[in-house]
């Protein structure tokens, strides 16, 4: 995600004052009556890697195929049911296949009923919200994405560095933030930016945030994968790190769910031991991140990258070069591999030149599965979303016919 953030503001609504259960998370009980029905269609297939064409995932059963998707991260964090089911019908009717969306939502201090949270996290433990501004919204996105056959991707936690939006209320507030992630663990249990992957408590509440999103909707067709964090760093360590840690917690979510599919949520960075590029940042290994030793752990199902030159100083026709290169060692190893965050240049309404020709090289040059632009926009919700960036391909705007319909239907077309 880029420079993202502001949590969605609601019109005047009548929920209830968002209180936070009771009971830090290891004795955290788990309603069995969801907000909203999902887990409707068991009979429909889940998507998997393809057996026969293991670069490619089988969507529905239908056997392997190419197909675009997008992200619409607010979508868990807006309050209002029919804004979402516009926003799902206008993806489905694109035919994108995927959706990317946030599963986290973390504060140190409640911030109200119009702001969704899914999870407070104090010095005495983690309160899960269930309030109508906390897990129901999550059940709304599983339901709704169920009715209209649209799956998406939830992830577990946010790891962005964010200089333009602080949540008020996140004690630590140098580090990342958006929608508190890995800041406001560190703000309640004492780790910091790159000791919070070994942090025994902070492990210990992201676990068990994990284990109540995965038990609650692994029964869902609608769930695409799981993504163990949105751009993990750690700047500065040893790849060690964070290979390790999407180890052991890929690992964790295949024990509480084996059918669904598991990925990192990365930026796609190599490591100089990989021998890919120039030795420049996206290179060096800066950020902890190697693509090409965590693509080879055995839980994680595909490999993601995101593509952002304007923001890492490199030039926009470098980005073809980006994807070639990821897509090379998707077949080396032998994995699907999604362009999974793409945008440029931070100019509203103005990435057509520059993203058509990323995605011709996607459609062409490459046997990537999928890719998803950042970020899918929309006009006309009643609430009004504060979240979108400079990056926002508008469902209004010109740049929609090429850039979202056409791409997914020459995705789609493309030949196995
Ligand atoms: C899903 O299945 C339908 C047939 O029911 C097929 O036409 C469509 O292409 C499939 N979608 C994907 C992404 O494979
Ligand atoms: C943490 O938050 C919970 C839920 O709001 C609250 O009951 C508890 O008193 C808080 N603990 C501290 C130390 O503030
Ligand atoms: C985090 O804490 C560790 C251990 O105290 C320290 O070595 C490291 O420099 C800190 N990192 C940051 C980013 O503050
Ligand atoms: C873009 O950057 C690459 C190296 O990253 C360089 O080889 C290429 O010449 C540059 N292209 C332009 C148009 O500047
Ligand atoms: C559009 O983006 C290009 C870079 O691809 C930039 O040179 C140009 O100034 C932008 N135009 C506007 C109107 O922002
Ligand atoms: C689409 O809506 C956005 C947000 O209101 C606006 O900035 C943009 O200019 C609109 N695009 C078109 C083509 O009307």
């Amino acid at each position: 995600m880029r420079s993202s953030t502001l949590l969605a503001t609601a019109a005047a609504l009548l929920a209830t004052t968002a209180s936070a259960a009771p009971g830090a998370s290891k004795t955290a009980t788990y309603p069995s009556t969801p907000a909203y029905p999902y887990c409707t269609s068991y009979a429909t297939p889940f998507a998997s890697v393809s057996k026969t064409h293991p670069r490619l995932f089988n969507y529905n059963g239908t056997g392997a195929s190419f197909f675009a998707g997008t992200n619409v991260w607010w979508a868990s964090h807006i309050l209002s049911d029919s804004d979402l089911a516009i926003v799902f019908a206008q993806i489905k009717n694109t035919q994108l296949q995927v959706a990317r969306v946030w599963g986290f939502g973390s504060v140190n201090t409640d911030p109200g009923p119009d702001s969704v949270f899914f999870q407070l996290l104090n010095s005495t433990g983690s309160y899960i919200n269930y309030a109508a501004n906390g897990i129901p919204r999550l059940d709304a996105v599983v339901s709704e994405a169920e009715k209209v056959g649209l799956k998406i991707v939830i992830n577990f936690v946010n790891n962005v560095r964010s200089s333009l939006h602080q949540p008020s209320n996140l004690a630590d507030s140098s580090q990342w933030s958006d929608l508190g992630g890995i800041a406001s663990y560190n703000a309640a249990f004492g780790g910091n930016a790159t000791t919070w992957y070994t942090d025994a408590q902070s492990q210990q509440v992201y676990r068990a945030y994990i284990k109540l999103l995965v038990n609650r909707y692994k029964c869902s067709s609608a769930i695409f994968a799981w993504e163990l964090a949105n751009e993990p760093r750690c700047h500065g360590c040893d790849t060690s790190v964070i290979y390790n840690w999407a180890t052991e917690i890929s690992q964790y979510v295949k024990s509480l769910d084996a059918e669904h599919m598991v990925t990192l949520g990365d930026e796609g960075w190599f490591a100089a031991a990989d021998g890919v590029g120039d030795g420049s940042y996206a290179y060096g290994g800066g950020e902890g991140v190697d693509f090409v030793k965590n693509l080879g752990i055995a839980t994680l199902d595909y490999g993601v990258f995101h593509l952002y030159p304007d923001s890492w100083s490199y030039n926009e026709t470098w980005g073809s070069t980006w994807i070639r290169q990821h897509a090379a060692i998707g077949a080396q190893h032998s994995k699907p591999v999604v362009l999974e965050e793409y945008g440029g240049p931070p100019s509203p309404d103005n990435h057509t030149a520059v993203e058509v020709p990323w995605q011709r090289t996607v459609l062409d040059d490459t046997r990537l599965a999928m890719d998803q632009f950042w970020q899918f926009g929309t006009i006309g919700l009643s609430t009004g979303i504060s979240g979108y960036d400079a990056y926002t391909i508008w469902y209004n705007g010109t740049e929609y016919a090429s850039l979202a319909r056409e791409h997914a239907a020459e995705m789609l077309e493309k030949r196995v």
